[in-house]
């Protein structure tokens, strides 16, 4: 049981208050964001690449829908997933992504 809460905290780097979703989808969602190949050009806490924003607090700064509407459509850098992510996948992304709540950096 000690190791238990050091692994969860791994999975779920940026859930560490309540949030509307199920530890199991902000899991599921961080699994697909390492996969799909958010991660190759987003940082959240400290791992991974830096052509597109930090997303550490980006559930501090967008809504659900804006989160959405950029996952899907995507913009003139980042592609449009749209076609690529399951709806569960992309539910489940979202969920992980609204639950990144970091403090912006001083
Ligand atoms: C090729 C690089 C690239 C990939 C791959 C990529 N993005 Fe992005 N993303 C960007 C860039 C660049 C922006 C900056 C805003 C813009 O250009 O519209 C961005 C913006 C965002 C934003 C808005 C951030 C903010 O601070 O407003 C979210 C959320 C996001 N991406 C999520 C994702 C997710 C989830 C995936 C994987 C399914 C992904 N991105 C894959 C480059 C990428």
């Amino acid at each position: 049981m000690r190791l238990a809460l050091p692994i969860l905290l791994l999975i779920l780097p940026c859930s560490s208050f309540a949030i509307a979703s199920s530890a199991s989808q902000r899991s599921r969602g961080a699994a697909v964001f390492q996969v799909s190949g958010c991660q190759h050009c987003h940082t959240i806490r400290t791992v991974g690449g830096h052509k597109g924003p930090d997303l550490s607090s980006v559930g501090r700064r967008k809504s659900k829908a804006a989160i959405r509407q950029q996952i899907v459509y995507g913009s003139k850098v980042m592609p449009a997933f749209g076609d690529v992510l399951a709806p569960d996948e992309l539910s489940d992304v979202i969920a992980y992504l609204r639950s990144c709540r970091d403090k912006p950096k001083p």
